[in-house]
């Protein structure tokens, strides 16, 4: 049985922590794999979260490191102490209206550090391959964003659907995604990477659309939509994404593309009287009629209007198929936020202190 030893990036943010806590802990047993060590270098920005890893403090074989990608030297280290055969690279600035008011750090971590990452990897395989061992792989987790905006009747992102970014976020997505490439073509990197689609589920930052409208629900506050709440994305819960990333890692082919998504698209102002509904259901005592709260606000400069994406690769290749459907995905997502109020308190409070720590 394959035993691995894998550097997580970015393993505090959301779907890294959803990642590490599905690697250590159903993993094994879905894929056929040991994994004897999770080394988790996260930075620690305002989206990075050790309380997300709480229940992983008694596993040994989870190792966090507060840290940057961009530090070549730290990561050369890390790749050599840990004996590592695998990278899966989550690490990135995410937020699109945060690429809009500050692209820099977009630019910085999602290029520049992605560089640095696959330049240490291409050492380290290199000292690997040199001792006679040729088991790493380096899965590059990338975004369907890459691949622009479609009109209503346009077919789904399949893997061969040119490069289109509109925002600095997916642009700077879409120059790492070209450099993993050449990577694989220039020195024989061994990269698999993974456009996906929009996930939610437990552990996300609560500026994002799910943790933010359920909050907002339970508040009584507005609901802000953009634009006339039109604008469609394909949805996935997040451990769906977890397992797929897991085995494009495992069994993707070297060099390929594996587009990822929910078979799910929907208008952003469905998802929020999807979201209303489910939250209603959990909670008789929320008196008000939240749909009176929704209010439609100005749109974000160059919102894209549609994702939808093609996922047949992944099935027909490796056998992944999303296991929840929107409905039983927002079911466990809604109930995990109204379990884990403590959490969302937590970084509430963290956010506000680093804001201010900004002034
Ligand atoms: N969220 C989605 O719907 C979605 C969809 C498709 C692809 N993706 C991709 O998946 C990855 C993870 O997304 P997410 O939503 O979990 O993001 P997130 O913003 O929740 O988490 C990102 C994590 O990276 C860390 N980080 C940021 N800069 C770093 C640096 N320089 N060095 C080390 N750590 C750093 C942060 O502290 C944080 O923990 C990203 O690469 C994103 O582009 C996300």
């Amino acid at each position: 049985m394959e035993d691995k030893r894998i550097l997580v990036t970015g393993g505090a943010g959301f779907i890294g922590s959803n990642l590490v806590h599905y690697l250590l802990g159903k993993a094994e047993k879905e894929l056929g794999m040991t994994i004897s060590r999770v080394v988790n270098l996260d930075k620690l920005t305002y989206a990075g979260n050790r309380s997300s890893l709480v229940k992983l403090e008694s596993d040994l074989r989870h190792v966090f490191v507060q840290g940057d990608i961009q530090n070549s030297e730290l990561v050369a280290y890390l790749l050599r102490e840990h004996g590592i055969n695998a990278i899966m690279h989550l690490a990135a600035e995410s937020h699109v209206d945060r690429s809009i008011d500050s692209p820099e750090e977009f630019i910085m971590t999602n290029f520049v550090g992605t560089f640095r990452l696959l330049d240490a990897a291409r050492i380290h395989h290199k000292e690997r391959l040199a001792a006679g061992v040729d088991d790493f792989r380096f899965l590059h987790v990338s975004t369907d964003e890459v691949y622009g905006s479609l009109g209503p009747h346009d077919p789904a992102f399949s893997e061969t659907t040119p490069y289109s970014p509109n925002s600095p976020y997916s642009a700077s997505k879409a120059g790492s995604d070209h450099l993993a490439r050449a990577y694989v073509h220039t020195f024989q990197l061994p990269v698999v990477t993974t456009n996906c689609s929009n996930n939610y589920g437990p552990f996300q930052f609560p500026e994002k659309l799910m943790p933010l409208m359920i909050q907002k629900v339970l508040r009584g506050e507005k609901l802000p939509v953009y634009g006339d709440g039109s604008n469609v994305r394909d949805w996935l819960y997040v451990e769906d994404h977890c397992r797929g990333l897991t085995l494009a890692m495992l069994r993707g082919k070297v060099g390929e593309t594996y587009n990822i998504g929910g078979k799910c698209e929907m208008k952003n102002i469905d998802v929020v009287h999807a979201l209303i509904a489910a939250v209603n259901a959990e909670r008789s005592d929320l008196k008000r009629d939240a749909k009176e709260l929704i209010t439609f606000v100005k749109d974000r400069p160059g919102h894209d209007r549609r994702y939808a994406i093609d996922c047949s690769k992944i099935g027909h290749e490796l056998g992944w198929e999303p296991l929840e459907t929107f409905d039983s995905g927002m079911r466990k997502t809604v109930r995990w936020y109204l379990d884990n109020e403590a959490w969302i308190g937590e970084i509430e409070r963290k956010y506000q202190l680093q804001r201010l720590g900004q002034s």
